[in-house]
């Protein structure tokens, strides 16, 4: 039946309407167009589930027949350029000289200008940048939705630029898990949240409903997994999503501006969340925010801009990660939370914060003098800039 047919049907059914007022004729109409366009998503989403589940089990059958390797055995030493590289030991996402090119007409987009950033295993970074710095483009080539135009990606082991099309898909479900902004993107509005998680889980063939219930739980929302996203607030909607992003167990776990729609406490307890995920299961976070305040509650802070990694902030290991003060600093240069370090990318080039440079009357494209005293490296505004 199509929409409109429902739509009349459903009309039809209402009976008479002659007794009724205006306003509430109004309202049985805007309901029964509501509930026939519910019911044609819905009748959409079951045949999406059922041909998804389909190619779900062909792929399993095809992979106990040996005809699809794993993704381990795909990146296995079967490239000569990359013969020789190693990923670094107990490093996940490793990212080399990373670009990426945005063409549209004749405007070309540097998004990505040779970025280098390794994240290990079991680490909690967060990734802080301007509007426009590269960090969602980063985050889709990590997560496998977009490919860059030129570098190096290595994930959990994987080389990400030998995957065909059917493999990413393969990579997607299996290593990776995503937390948008945009809750429209993370959740299907009709259906409640534990449905919304078990649809995750179906659709890479794997569902476990004691699990979905689980991953609810760990989210703190137990009580509400019946509910349907126009009945959950932006908080606990970015909780389901994190639920939902987790269906599949991936090793990593990615979230673009997760706290972007929040108030400040909603943002703490969404961050709590992670950690939780970070300390008590080990899955690796990586979060991309240009909310500066974020980075007091994370343990390491990388900064993007110009679609090149900055600086970077480590917590300090004597913080209390629960103390008041903790929540009110900000990693900067003068915070006491983190220190701050600056970066060398792999063509030797050093990225040094604007602060530091401006303390010694050093500016942007000008000559430096370079010493060496012990181990330490030094470097001052030479007396003849000319030299
Ligand atoms: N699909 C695309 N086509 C063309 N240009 C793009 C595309 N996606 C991103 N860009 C450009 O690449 C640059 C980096 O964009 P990106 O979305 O990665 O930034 P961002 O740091 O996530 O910004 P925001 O904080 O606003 O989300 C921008 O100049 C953007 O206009
Ligand atoms: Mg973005």
């Amino acid at each position: 039946m199509s929409v409109k047919e429902k739509e009349t049907d459903l009309y039809n059914s209402i009976g008479d309407t002659t007794g009724l007022s205006k306003k509430e004729r109004a309202e049985l109409i805007k309901r029964a167009k509501q509930e026939a366009k519910e019911a044609a998503m819905r009748k959409r989403t079951e045949e999406r589930e059922a041909a998804e589940k389909i190619k779900a089990e062909k792929f399993q059958n095809e992979r106990k027949a040996g005809k699809h390797k794993t993704l381990a055995e795909i990146t296995e030493g079967k490239d000569d350029y990359e013969q020789d590289f190693k990923v670094p030991e107990g490093v996940v996402v490793y990212c080399e000289n990373l670009i990426k090119l945005y063409k549209v007409g004749d405007i070309e987009v540097m998004a990505l200008q040779g970025l280098d950033l390794s994240v290990k295993d079991g680490e909690m970074v967060a990734i802080i940048g301007n509007s426009g710095s590269g960090k969602s483009t980063l985050m889709n080539i990590i997560g496998g939705l977009d490919r860059p135009t030129a570098g190096r990606i290595y994930v959990n082991g994987i080389n990400l630029l030998k995957l065909d099309d059917n493999q990413m898909l393969q990579y997607m479900r299996e290593t990776v898990g995503f937390v948008w902004q945009n809750t429209a993107r993370n959740m299907i509005p009709y259906l409640n949240a534990l449905d919304n998680v078990k649809l995750v889980m179906q659709m890479a063939g794997r569902l476990d409903s004691n699990r979905a219930n689980e991953l609810l739980e760990i989210v703190g929302l137990e009580h509400r997994k019946k509910s349907k996203m126009h009945e959950l607030s932006g908080g606990e909607q970015q909780r389901v999503a994190i639920a939902i992003g987790l269906a599949n167990n991936p090793r990593i776990l990615l979230a673009d501006e997760p706290t972007g729609a929040v108030d400040t406490k909603t943002t703490a307890q969404i961050m709590s969340v992670f950690h939780k995920l970070n300390t008590e299961m080990g899955v690796t976070v990586i979060i991309v925010t240009h909310d500066r305040q974020l980075s007091h509650m994370v343990p390491r802070v990388v900064t993007i801009s110009d679609g090149r990694i900055g600086t970077e902030f480590i917590r300090r290991e004597e913080i209390d990660v629960n103390s008041d003060e903790m929540m009110n600093a900000t990693a900067g240069h003068d915070s006491g939370s983190h220190i701050e370090y600056g970066f060398i990318d792999g063509r030797r080039r050093l990225f040094i914060p604007e602060y530091y440079l401006s303390k010694v009357g050093l500016h942007e494209k000008c000559k430096v003098g370079i010493d060496v005293k012990d181990d330490r490296l030094e470097l001052f505004k030479p007396e003849d800039e000319s030299i």
